[in-house]
């Protein structure tokens, strides 16, 4: 059946196929009031203080202003991660600004942050934060208009600003869409944005009470050394989790067919490889301590199942749901709970 739709939906111009999508999906799961897909698979896992009834959850990107949680989370989840949410609503980059490369199992996008601000998000989790029981955490980032070197001010505000809705929060410092974004990856930029952030962690947690754990998003196209450098700079800090990978620019994989010379991030099968080797590295680095949320071209419980023995302790997922369905969710959890030992509780 997922074919079928599938087959329709890429009739038509991606946003709008997605737009009608997640429309469709919020119908249904409004009218059925409930669960579509299974879920509760497997003992509950401990990970930075919260419970994952399943290790697959939901990339950033697809819901940026948390409209649709109901419905995504109806698809069997672990989590959800929301965003990337940024201080005030920006429109993004013009379109068209999304392209499917079907032969390839693949999207590009330049869609810049497009997202109706973090007030918004806030308000829309909040709304329906009672009737969800699985952990949401919420990417944030820059304003496209906001200079780089105030790039912590913006970062800052989303943190105070989604502290009380979130149950973790990720700063994403890969975006390819955002120039000079991904600068921040590294060096004294690195250190003291993500200082700078634990501070105000520090502070909302003497206030609130609640500790929400910081993880920073990485891209995948850094070298062996400056990933090392940005891992270091990482685990000095105290990081709770890393994510890795955001989408790639290097479209090498995809040369030659429609499409590849989209400027962009590339998702899907042909970042798989190079992601889950930069989990690798990651988890040889850190040790077995650090938290790491392995993303980038799960297409199937087997990729699910590589990115856990990569080193990964939670797998997340976008291209794959738009190629293979909501039938992944649960087809990836149950490939992680029969051919990987449960993970040590790093509560
Ligand atoms: C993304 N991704 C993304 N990541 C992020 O941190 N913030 C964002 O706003 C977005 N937006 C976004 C839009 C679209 C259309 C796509 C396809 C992707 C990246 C995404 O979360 C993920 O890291 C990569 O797509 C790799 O995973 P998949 O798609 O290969 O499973």
């Amino acid at each position: 059946m997922f074919r079928t739709l599938r087959r329709m939906l890429f009739m038509i111009p991606p946003e709008r196929a997605h737009d009608l999508a997640m429309a469709g999906l919020d119908g249904v799961v409004r009218l059925g009031g409930g669960r579509l897909m299974p879920r509760r698979i497997e003992a509950p896992r401990r990970l930075m203080g919260l419970e994952f009834v399943n290790p697959v959850g939901l990339s950033a990107g697809l819901d940026k202003d948390g409209d649709h949680i109901g419905g995504l989370a109806a698809l069997g989840f672990g989590f959800l991660e929301l965003g990337t949410v940024t201080p005030r609503a920006q429109p993004g980059n013009p379109p068209p600004r999304l392209f499917r490369l079907p032969a390839q199992a693949a999207l590009i996008n330049r869609l810049g942050f497009n997202n109706q601000g973090v007030e918004h998000l806030c308000a829309a989790v909040a709304a329906v934060r009672p009737r969800i029981d699985i952990p949401i955490g919420v990417n944030i980032g820059k304003n496209r208009d906001t200079p780089l070197e105030r790039a912590g001010e913006d970062y800052a505000f989303c943190l105070r600003a989604v502290h009380g809705i979130a149950d973790y929060v990720v700063i994403n410092l890969s975006s390819p869409n955002t120039p000079g974004l991904r600068a921040l990856q590294a060096g004294r930029e690195l250190t003291a944005l993500v200082e700078a952030l634990q501070h105000e962690q520090s502070a909302l947690q003497a206030v609130s009470g609640r500790r929400v754990p910081l993880v920073v998003k990485i891209a995948p196209d850094l070298d062996d050394e400056a990933l090392a450098g940005l891992v270091d700079g990482l685990l000095e800090c105290g990081i709770d989790g890393i994510t890795a990978t955001n989408t790639t620019i290097d479209h090498s994989a995809v040369a030659g067919s429609r499409h590849a010379q989209e400027a962009g991030g590339l998702s899907g099968a042909p970042l798989r490889e190079r992601a889950t080797r930069v989990v690798e590295r990651i988890r040889r680095q850190a040790g077995p301590a650090l938290p790491i949320i392995a993303v980038g071209g799960v297409m199937s419980g087997a990729d699910a199942v590589a990115k856990m023995q990569a080193g990964a302790d939670l797998v997340q997922l976008y291209t794959g749901l738009i190629y293979r369905g909501p039938g992944l969710v649960h087809e990836a959890a149950a490939a992680i709970r029969d051919q990987t030992p449960a993970a040590a509780d790093l509560s």
